[in-house]
């Protein structure tokens, strides 16, 4: 079973063909990051713009990439939420159009279930029950995977999202956008132990997260020493940092995984690209024997292949759209 999937949610204009939910026949992804890094950030009109520029030759490539023509395709699937509106919208009307025009079934995919279902093209013996982390951009949760269908949110982020803070906290540093893969090379050559940031815990939530105090600490710092005139180096600040939100994530992922007496343990989302977080969650789930599962970093960051492979499950759950399909900006899980 062939499966259309189209990601619009945030600066990529994506489209992939995903056979039976673990074969990725094409996947094509058209980044704007360039144009979003001349303004420190994705600018939600120009992404909305961009999609409607970039949708019909991402689809067709995608298509031919996989020597796939359309009436082969057994089913669309579409990212609806959650993510910028005018992106979301793009990528909706379209799949609706074509779902239309060809009389095939429409998916409706929440894009952080394809950030999990990332995991299942990566690894095709990968079945739930799992926990799993998801931190990307707009989001940063624990979840539960049940079912491929079925999802309980154990932590979530009580304010910023992880990938979030990494993005601020470079500006303030002056690296360039996007910031987390600036944080991830200049940490490489920083101590992480050189700065002692706060590691914020929530009372009675034990695997809660909070970034905004830590983000509000390092800008706090640059500052001091930037109207004292005092050096520092940028690349201890950023290791530092760095090392307090993967300990946060890892910490907590690991504490949720014992309480809820699971030991296969995955990561998604596009700060799991993050070279010192595969790491430690990796030693933690080394020491422990449990079986852990993480992406290959092109499949961590937006991409339609994911939306494919939970399209596939969706569909076997009978989860289907049809022409009143929306957008939403703002969805749970
Ligand atoms: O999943 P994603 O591509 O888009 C959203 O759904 O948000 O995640 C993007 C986020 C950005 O905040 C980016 O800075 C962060 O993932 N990111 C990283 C790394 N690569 C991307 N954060 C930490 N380390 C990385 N290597
Ligand atoms: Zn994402």
């Amino acid at each position: 079973m062939k499966i259309l999937a189209i990601e619009s949610s945030c600066d990529e204009t994506a489209a992939a063909v995903v056979e039976s939910g673990r074969t990725v026949l094409s996947s094509v992804i058209a980044s704007q990051v360039d144009e979003h890094a001349l303004y420190g950030g994705v600018v939600p009109e120009i992404a909305s713009r961009r999609h409607c520029e970039n949708i019909v030759p991402i689809v067709d490539k995608a298509l031919k990439d996989a020597n796939t023509p359309l009436n082969d395709i057994d089913a669309i699937a579409v990212t609806y939420a959650p993510g910028l509106i005018g992106a979301l919208l793009v990528g909706v009307n379209y799949a609706k159009g074509l779902s239309m025009a060809t009389s095939k079934p429409l998916i409706p995919v929440h894009h952080i279930k394809g950030h999990i279902a990332s995991n299942y093209i990566a690894y095709r013996e990968l079945e739930p029950p799992f926990m799993c982390l998801v931190a990307s951009g707009g989001h940063s949760h624990i979840v539960q995977v049940n079912s491929y269908t079925d999802f309980d949110i154990i932590g979530r982020t009580r304010d910023d999202a992880a990938g979030e803070a990494f993005d601020k906290v470079a500006r303030v540093l002056g690296f360039p956008y996007p910031g987390g893969i600036s944080i991830d090379k200049m940490s490489r050559q920083g101590d992480g132990n050189a700065y002692k940031l706060p590691h914020p815990v929530i009372d009675g939530s034990p695997f809660d997260f909070s970034f905004s105090g830590l983000k509000t600490a390092v800008i706090n710092l640059v500052h001091n020493h930037e109207q004292k005139n005092i050096p520092f180096d940028k690349n201890d600040m950023a290791a530092s940092f760095q090392r307090t939100v993967c300990e946060m994530l890892s910490e907590r992922l690991i504490a949720a995984a014992k309480e809820h007496s699971h030991t296969k343990i995955a990561i998604a989302g596009g700060v799991a690209a993050n070279s010192e977080l595969r790491a430690m969650v990796e030693a933690a789930c080394d020491e422990r024997g449990w079986d852990l599962y993480i992406p290959p970093i092109e499949l961590c960051g937006d991409n339609a292949a994911m939306i494919g492979s939970q399209a596939y499950y969706e569909y076997k759950n009978g989860n289907f759209a049809d022409e009143s399909l929306n957008a939403i900006a703002t969805k749970k899980l």
